[in-house]
């Protein structure tokens, strides 16, 4: 798939099939988190790939938003080291749109479900997932064959009038 057609087709992809991801495909999946770009090339990322039934059920109650987590084959738990980096959360974004494109271009559906930002939520998926002190959640990416068909992004959605040209008024 050429570039513009894996940003066209990335949609939030919540239904999945019934099929197992092969390994490979998960092993490319992290492999682009670990060609992102990240503040002064600090990388404070670490990833925990859940593929057990129970861990999955209990990501999906983080909150109401978060279902799909109990069905979806597997789940990449995205994190970082607030310690190592003050960017945390815009170092971790970025990896996590590196795999949802990647899940794109392999013909997986991917789903970003927000963690950070209330205290409980996090809390919630350090306690599933034995996560220590000072390791930060930002998101979980739930991934599968999708099992629902979205269209493809189109230049319709392009937002003219949001794009300014020299500055804000132009
Ligand atoms: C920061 C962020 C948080 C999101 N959190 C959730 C979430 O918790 N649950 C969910 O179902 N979708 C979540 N989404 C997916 C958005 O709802 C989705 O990207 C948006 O509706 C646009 O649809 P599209 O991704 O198919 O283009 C999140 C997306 C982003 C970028």
């Amino acid at each position: 798939m050429d570039f513009d057609e894996v940003v066209r087709k990335r949609r939030s992809i919540r239904r999945y099939k019934d099929k197992e991801v092969p390994q490979e495909m998960i092993d490319n999946i992290m492999k682009s988190a670990f060609y992102s770009p990240s503040a002064s090339n600090k990388r404070p990322w670490h990833f925990v790939v859940v593929e057990d039934e129970e861990k999955k059920k209990a990501l999906a109650e983080t909150h109401k938003y978060a279902g799909m987590a109990a069905t979806a084959p597997v789940v990449i738990v995205v994190c970082a080291d607030e310690e190592e980096a003050s960017h945390w959360i815009e170092d971790a974004s970025i990896a996590t749109e590196h795999m949802h494109l990647k899940a794109t271009d392999l013909g997986l559906g991917s789903c970003w479900i927000q963690v950070r930002g209330e205290e409980e939520r996090e809390e919630h998926v350090g306690n599933v997932l034995n996560i220590p002190e000072g390791i930060r959640v930002l998101c979980l990416l739930s991934l599968g064959y999708p099992g629902e068909e979205k269209r493809e992004h189109s230049v319709e959605e392009v937002m003219e009038d949001r794009i300014h040209r020299e500055d804000f008024e132009g």
